[in-house]
């Protein structure tokens, strides 16, 4: 998969951005707060996914503008594809999105048009943060596999909130605890379903990065996933998800009913799980080194990569904002090698900390106005 073309305008303080992008290497550089960043995200957020940096939507639009607008080629194995992006403000933000021409009602579609993996500074936050985030990784990373995951993950999300309202209402006299009933069942066929995805996905990931964390620490070290399902035990998943499958999920539900009313909060089920990282049989998260964090976040990003290829034969666009620098040439030749049949988008202050031969494209971002720059070749 390709960005053929890109143009941006009055997304943060980018300002009539527009060029052709290199087919593999596109080196973004200058010095910091030029609007680097701004650039990946924009593109980014094209692909129907939030911002990697937890920007508001609000917030994607210039401070001197009332709208921004933004367009990008897509090439994939068969066909030429176009998007386009629009952000207005108002008393709300008004999103108008057309995929080759045909607008669209919402963000959900991009996510199949348009797949992209970004390495953030942040990814550290996979193994350091709270459960959610992983939780959120494993379901975007799934989901780019099989888009009818998304529907499901919405889904949950829905009937969890309405769960939970009518937690609240139960707690205050004013519905009675039958109905809940009815969203336990729907919340059980949900749930059910993204276990069993979530279980299946990060088997696969398990595989990947076991592989490649050995290679990057020279075989010294071992990373492993492990999935704590809040219902299910982990041979519960050698059966396929079915009825029995919705039962068992549906009673843990029922099981905290009582304490659920009296908090007004849903204590089992999905949005309860957690993915153990663990490195040589010890949790990362909590004995983990700086460099054996950031290393196996880098792994299961670059795990990520490697399934999506393997599976779509198709290569992700790839977006590394300002991670090269941190590596030494070793793990730097490491990440390049697996995503040597992609294009990058990589970002950086001072150029001269990438790879010598790495070699592309040159952008030069100053107070968000790119020029091209003929590499040296
Ligand atoms: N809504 C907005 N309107 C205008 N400018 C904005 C908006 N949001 C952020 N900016 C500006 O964007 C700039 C930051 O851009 P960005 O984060 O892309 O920098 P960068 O080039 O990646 O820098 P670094 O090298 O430090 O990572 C800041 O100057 C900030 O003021
Ligand atoms: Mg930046």
């Amino acid at each position: 998969m390709l960005i053929t073309k890109v143009k941006i305008d009055g997304f943060k303080n980018l300002s009539e951005i527009s060029f052709v992008p290199d087919t593999y290497y596109n080196i973004i550089v200058g010095a910091n707060a030029q609007g680097k960043t701004n650039l990946l995200e924009a593109l980014w957020i094209m692909s129907g996914c939030k911002s990697f940096r937890g920007s508001k939507e609000r917030d994607y639009i210039a401070l001197d503008k009332s709208r921004f607008t933004s367009e990008i080629g897509i090439y994939d194995n068969f066909r030429q594809q176009k998007i386009t992006y629009e952000m207005i403000k108002g008393a709300n933000i008004t999103k108008n999105i057309t995929i080759n021409g045909v607008k669209q009602k919402g963000t959900r579609n991009l996510f199949d048009v348009f797949k992209c993996i970004a390495f953030i500074p942040d990814d550290v936050e996979i193994i350091k943060g709270a459960p959610e985030k992983r939780r959120n990784f494993i379901d975007m990373a799934a989901s780019q596999l099989n888009p009818l995951f998304v529907a499901h993950i919405t889904k949950n999300q829905a009937v969890m909130n309405q769960r939970n309202a009518l937690l609240k209402s139960i707690l205050q006299g004013a519905s009675d605890s039958s109905i809940l009933e009815i969203w336990d069942k729907q919340a059980a066929h949900e749930g059910a379903l993204i276990s069993y995805m979530r279980d299946g996905y990060i088997k696969k990931l398990n595989g990947v990065c076991s592989e490649l964390y050995s290679a990057i620490s020279g075989g010294k070290e071992r990373l492993e996933l492990e999935y704590k399902s809040n219902v299910f035990k982990a041979e519960d998943f050698n059966e396929p998800c079915n009825a029995a499958a919705y039962e068992k999920y549906f009673n843990k539900l029922r099981e905290t009913e009582d304490y659920d009313i009296r908090t007004g909060i849903t204590h089992s089920g999905v949005n309860r799980d957690e993915i153990n990282v663990k490195i040589n049989g010890i949790s990362a998260k909590e004995y983990g080194s700086q460099g054996q964090i950031k290393s196996a976040a880098l792994v299961i990003k670059l795990a990520q990569a490697e399934i999506f290829m393997e599976r779509s034969k198709e290569a992700p666009v790839v977006f590394l904002d300002d991670v090269m620098g941190e590596l030494d040439e070793n793990r730097q030749r490491f990440v390049f090698d697996i995503i040597r049949n992609m294009q990058v988008f990589i970002t950086t202050p001072n150029e001269s900390a990438l790879l010598p031969d790495i070699k592309g494209k040159i952008l030069r971002m100053n107070g968000g106005r790119l020029t091209e720059e003929k590499s040296d070749e």
